[in-house]
């Protein structure tokens, strides 16, 4: 078996990513490992079989980015739609729109306030505490957006999320709760935003498009890590704690569960995502897929549609690692991995897994243009030592 000129674990964007520029730009041979069936990572999509409707397996990806240089970068392999992410909430019997806006504010008081009286009164209402500095998560969550809307949108769904009393949870989990004095309920803020017109995985599989680049799927790096270590650049995208055996003990996840069901109407619920912040629901929210792409014709899903229930709960072993739960422990924890990551000769680790680290998609995929251009190039074309 010959050796690649790098070898690349994990086939999800900072990988692709890598394996794109070293292929494209740098003539390497490059040989993506990938322990899952399909490549991609988690932000693989999958025709559902009976409708033909696309479905973010791992949960929904919205594409979103006011870097230029990573908008051109993916405009390389995809067109995007004109898609704009918007969010509802349904709150005791009544949709309201998020994020937090001023229809939200006058649908919840029942009143019909301007902008600037919105602004007062949620002033006034966020002094509770007099100018104390926050403590939990409950008294900050009081003090950026007041306790009737906290409340309501955010108390029982934030226990939901993390499965622990909000009183319980660190108040530096939120650092700002957007609140708008306008009615633009537009999720994201950034410059480029849509979905790939032709779904997440010809995205991905686009990337990994090249002669110099071979995906292997099926297979765990672990199994085959000897024929590699030491002898070929690796840049590692895996679990970072996985890695060293654990031997700093387990950095902490949040997973997801999500429940898929086809349904028999033709339109559920009339967006794509509703949240549902009371605590009588036991899931956080409802993704309905075909609203991410009002563009397609969805005729052969006919009077059906997929909708997808999404639960959150504390990884344990051997479930997906979504968010990383970033205790005190787990940073100082995090400290002695990243001494040994650097000190591991000839891999480097990246992406969400390899640093964890929440990561969007585009700042995945910055974040390995940049590993690219500051660490490979350097190294496999001024012969720069690779750390
Ligand atoms: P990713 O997890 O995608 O890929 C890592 C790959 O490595 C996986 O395929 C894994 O199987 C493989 N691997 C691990 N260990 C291995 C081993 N030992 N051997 C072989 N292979 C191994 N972003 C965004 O911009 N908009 C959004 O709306 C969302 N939504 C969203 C929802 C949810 C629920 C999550 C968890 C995440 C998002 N994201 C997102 C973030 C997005 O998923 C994230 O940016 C990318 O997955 C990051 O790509 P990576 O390549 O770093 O990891």
């Amino acid at each position: 078996d010959q050796l690649p000129d790098l070898l690349v674990v994990g086939s999800g964007f900072f990988g692709l990513t890598i394996a794109e520029r070293c292929a494209a730009d740098l003539g390497l041979k490059v040989r993506i490992l990938e322990r899952r069936s399909h490549l991609g990572g988690n932000a693989y999509s999958e025709r559902e079989e009976q409708t033909g409707i696309e479905v973010h397996r791992y949960g929904a990806h919205l594409f979103h980015t006011s870097n230029a240089t990573v908008w051109e970068y993916v405009n390389r392999f995809t067109a995007f739609t004109g898609y704009q992410h918007r969010v509802y909430s349904t709150h005791r019997g009544q949709v309201y729109p998020l994020p937090i806006n001023l229809g939200t504010i006058n649908q919840f008081f029942d009143a019909a306030y301007s902008p600037a009286e919105a602004r007062a009164l949620i002033a006034e209402q966020a002094a509770e505490l007099g100018g104390k500095e926050p403590e939990n998560f409950v008294e900050k969550g009081v003090s950026l957006i007041g306790r009737p809307l906290y409340e309501a949108f955010i108390a029982h769904y934030t226990a939901k999320q993390w499965q622990t009393d909000p009183e319980k949870l660190s108040a530096d989990i939120i650092s700002r709760l957007p609140v708008r004095y306008t009615y633009d309920n537009r999720y994201f803020n950034d410059t480029y935003e849509g979905l790939p017109v032709d779904g997440y995985t010809a995205w991905l599989e686009r990337m990994a498009d090249h002669p110099n680049i071979e995906v292997v799927l099926d297979t765990d790096f672990f199994t085959v890590a000897e024929q590699y270590k030491g002898r070929v650049p690796i840049v590692y995208t895996g679990p970072v704690d996985e890695y060293f055996g654990y031997a700093e003990g387990r950095l902490a996840w949040r997973t997801l569960d999500f429940e898929e069901e086809v349904v028999d109407v033709e339109d559920f619920q009339g967006c794509p995502v509703m949240n549902y912040p009371d605590p009588e629901v036991p899931y956080t929210r409802i993704h309905e897929f075909k609203h991410f792409h009002p563009e397609r014709d969805h005729a052969r899903a006919g009077e059906k549609t997929v909708i997808m229930r999404e639960y959150s709960r504390f990884a344990e072993e051997g479930d997906e690692p979504y968010y990383p739960v970033n205790t005190p422990e787990d940073r100082a924890t995090l400290l002695k991995y990243r001494d040994l990551a650097k000190a591991e000769p000839m891999v480097l680790f990246g992406g969400r897994l390899g640093t964890y680290q929440y990561l969007d998609m585009h700042m995945a995929i910055a974040s390995a243009l940049s590993m690219f251009e500051n660490r490979l190039r350097p190294h496999f074309r001024d012969g720069a030592a690779l750390t």
